[in-house]
């Protein structure tokens, strides 16, 4: 039954369908309203919302206790106006209590008594506020927030003269002033002193944005307690211990120190962070909010400093972010353009909801990977406005060698060491330059790396063979079994080689990255960005810098799923075939997930693929010999064809000629459906499409059906497993009556590659849609085909 929109009034509708207020989440269409209504996230939050109303109900807000009064104390002193079902004391001071009746009319009874005493306190009794109940929305700036501190920059940015000078004042507007870092330091200095209290010897340093020279108003306070000295002290004070003999005290022991319980030389980080979180909370002024994050690469005790407002990390083991702090302000300080850059671009990255990860985990850039990416664009230029990590460490001195954990990390300590660069592009041109670069970068193929100042071919990387075409130049000690988590963007960070620093960040934050270059690089071409308005117009930052507005809208005419190529999902066979297979790789990756889509539709969803009708759609769509549409149009004359890769590598030729048996069909040498893969004479590659006809809505209930099969065993994510979702699909074919008139679509697979990252779009055109049914039917694919062929990949079943 599909619900109404009157009936539940969390649905709002939208300009793009459904809103949920409730669950924070968007809907497509009612068949999807209908199905999130009914389903587990937003049953439970309902429930949630309802008992927290009854329980506001029936229960007063009691204030003034203390401690020593218990919750037995104050259920006997309650009891007196009504049955209590429940006291809840406040955990953290004990100083408030709420008191829950199981009749409402108890609650006015206490209400009107006129004091309360209670073991010699007089208590304060209220009625509980009545809260509106949300969804806590994950910690981000509001984006009303970001427009407002927008609004009030514009005006500003409008009057200055030329871009160099707009781009100069974002860093004076927001860079951190000299009183900020004052106070800064005194927090240091005030960590400082208790902490050495507990950990003798030990040292607190500031790394990061605080003091790599990029930091703005109210940045993070990153810190890395550095133990080392500690652990000698105490390896020196059990020495002298066991000589003297037990008992005796000593400098080591102190008796009130929690030090004398933990042993640095044995404990585990997890427990010396626990003991760092614990002198921060209990001995540290100003502190609150503290709490471990465990689970993050270098875990971490986060903190709030309440007075300078500030949030901070501090970290075990971190003398890399230490230095490579220190090779940022070395940067700084070799060329005067990077900051600007730097400052101007984080902004349009935060701008553009590209970078920041708030809560410090997240699927996008983080801002240290992105001063990354801007450093190796300035590496790139002609000529170089900065030098690769390699030739740092070649101008450095002998006193000047540093190795960390195993990895080179020398470079000259100051910046008159580096011969200033040649290059005399303003930073305009650069910032231009900036998102040319990145909007044509082939991040599918490459691994960046600024020790060596360019890309290596992420074939090295496939392999988990430890050849050691992987390792890089500059690398002393460690060894090459140590291989950098590959993901839609690899980058290397410039010391530990076998760190991916944008390891986080998905597919989509990839695509939205290299969109909003592509949009910026237009914009920089545009007279717009170049010369000011002399009618008072947006022009030059303004409009780069523009928020993002609401979340842009897909064209609603072009229904095209997009399956993207990830290296970091592949099966090692299959990486060991792309990898032999070099620049043919794509082609190759192709295929499969052409196999893998058409098991996904004939096997998975039970369709009827159709290909005697293809001829009907006329020979040209149905061979495919139509150049291939790249979706970054003003990128052609750069766009290397896959044809042009395939003329010029035998190896993918080969490729191609070897793995046409794709098809369950006998014959080796059809494709997909049962017709070889055509180039198009242009150079573009594209299958001819699959005519898929589907009698059943399969793809309506299915979650409730795929729960009801998993009913004693763990509930697996859609997508995940062939043979489950085959199940659900028979299930519903079963259950569900067949359409009275089949929806029938084409699927036209194409591969887009080139200066693009790898994908396959699946192009859906609708034929025969009698029950007006096309559109959810795409939703659901859209969502769905990816994930299901990702899996298909991984268990290496897409060619079955
Ligand atoms: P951030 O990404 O927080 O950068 O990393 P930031 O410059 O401090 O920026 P904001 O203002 O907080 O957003 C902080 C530091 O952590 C280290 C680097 O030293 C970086 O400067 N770091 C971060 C790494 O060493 N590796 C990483 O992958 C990420």
């Amino acid at each position: 039954m599909m619900t109404t929109l009157s009936s539940d009034s969390d649905i709002q509708t939208t300009s793009r369908g459904f809103r949920c207020k409730l669950c924070d989440v968007n809907l497509p269409n009612l068949p999807s309203v209908d199905q999130h209504v009914k389903g587990r996230k937003h049953q439970t939050l309902s429930t949630v919302r309802s008992t927290r109303k009854s329980h506001e109900e029936h229960s007063v807000f009691v204030s003034g206790i203390k401690p020593e009064i218990s919750q037995t104390d104050l259920t006997e002193y309650f009891q007196q106006f009504g049955a209590v079902t429940d006291v809840i004391v406040d955990k953290d001071k004990g100083v408030y209590a709420i008191v829950q009746f199981s009749e409402t009319e108890s609650i006015q009874a206490a209400l009107s008594c006129v004091e309360h005493w209670l073991k010699g306190l007089k208590l304060r009794v209220k009625p509980r506020e009545k809260k509106e109940f949300k969804l806590i929305p994950k910690k981000k700036d509001a984006p009303q927030n970001l427009q407002q501190i927008f609004d009030r920059l514009k005006p500003e940015l409008c009057q200055l003269p030329s871009v160099d000078s707009q781009m100069k004042f974002i860093v004076e507007r927001f860079q951190l002033g000299e009183n900020e870092k004052k106070a800064r330091s005194l927090v240091v200095q005030l960590l400082q002193e208790v902490f050495v209290e507990f950990f003798p010897d030990c040292q607190i340093l500031l790394f990061g944005s605080s003091v790599n020279t990029f930091g703005i108003h109210s940045c993070d306070l990153d810190l890395f307690l550095d133990l080392e000295n500690t652990k000698t002290f105490q390896a020196r004070a059990k020495t002298s211990t066991e000589q003297v003999g037990e008992g005796m005290s000593d400098e080591g022991q102190s008796e009130d120190s929690i030090l004398s319980d933990i042993d640095l030389s044995t404990a585990s980080s997890a427990e010396v962070l626990e003991l760092v979180a614990t002198i921060l909370k209990r001995c540290v002024p100003s502190v609150h909010k503290v709490h471990m994050v465990s689970a993050a690469r270098l875990p971490v005790v986060k903190y709030h400093h309440r007075e300078l407002n500030l949030e901070g990390d501090i970290t075990l083991n971190n003398r890399l972010g230490v230095r490579n702090t220190h090779f940022l302000q070395l940067l700084s300080g070799v060329e005067g353009r990077l900051r600007p850059l730097v400052f101007t671009i984080r902004y349009w990255a935060k701008q553009k909801q590209l970078a920041g990860n708030p809560s410090g985990t997240g699927p996008l850039l983080n801002s240290y990977a992105l001063t990354l990416l801007i450093i190796f664009f300035l590496q790139n230029c002609e000529p170089p406005v900065l030098p690769t990590v390699n030739q740092l460490k070649d101008m450095a001195c002998e006193e000047e060698e540093c190795v960390i954990e195993g990895w080179n990390c020398t470079f000259p300590s100051q910046p008159i060491a580096v011969q200033p660069s040649k290059n005399t592009q303003d930073i305009c041109s650069l910032l231009a330059g900036f998102f040319s670069f990145y909007a044509q970068f082939d991040f599918a193929s490459s691994v960046i790396s600024l020790r060596e100042g360019h890309s290596l071919p992420i074939t090295n990387f496939l392999s988990q063979d430890k050849d050691d075409e992987t390792m890089e130049e500059g690398e002393p000690s460690k060894s090459d079994s140590h291989h950098p988590k590959l993901g839609p963007l690899n980058l290397l960070d410039p010391f530990e080689l076998s760190h991916n620093v944008a390891g986080n960040v998905n597919e989509r934050s990839l695509r939205n990255f290299q969109k909003e270059c592509l949009e910026a690089e237009k914009y920089c071409r545009s007279l717009r960005y170049q010369r000011k308005s002399i009618k008072g117009k947006s022009w030059g930052l303004v409009r780069l810098l523009a928020p993002l507005g609401d979340v842009q809208q897909a064209n609603p005419e072009q229904l095209v799923i997009s399956i993207p190529f990830k290296s970091a999902s592949l099966p090692e066979v299959l990486c060991k075939e792309l990898h032999l297979a070099g620049d043919g790789f794509r082609l190759l990756w192709f295929q499969k997930v052409c196999s893998a889509v058409e098991v996904v539709l004939k096997t998975v969803l039970k369709c009827l693929l159709d290909a005697s009708t293809a001829g009907v759609l006329g020979e040209n769509s149905a061979v495919g010999v139509e150049e291939m549409e790249t979706t970054t149009s003003s990128l052609n004359d750069s766009t290397q064809s896959v044809e042009s890769q395939s003329e010029s590598s035998p190896q993918c030729a080969a490729a191609v000629g070897a793995k046409r048996p794709l098809s369950s069909g006998s014959d080796s040498s059809v494709s997909p459906h049962g017709k070889k893969p055509r180039l198009a004479r242009r150079g573009k590659l594209k299958f001819p499409p699959w005519i898929v006809v589907q009698k059943h809505m399969v793809w309506v209930g299915r979650r409730k059906v795929r729960r009801e099969l998993m009913k004693d065993a763990d509930c697996r994510p859609e997508g995940s497993c062939m043979e489950l979702e085959s199940q659900v699909t028979a299930s519903i074919t079963e259950k569900e009556p067949e359409l009275k008139e089949p929806l029938k679509f084409k699927v036209c697979p194409q591969m887009v590659s080139g200066t693009e990252n790898p994908r396959v779009l699946l192009k859906l055109e609708p034929i025969s849609d009698e029950a007006g049914i096309f559109h959810d039917c795409f939703h659901f694919l859209e969502a769905f085909v990816p994930k299901m062929v990702e899996t298909l990949l991984e268990k290496g079943t897409g060619s079955a």
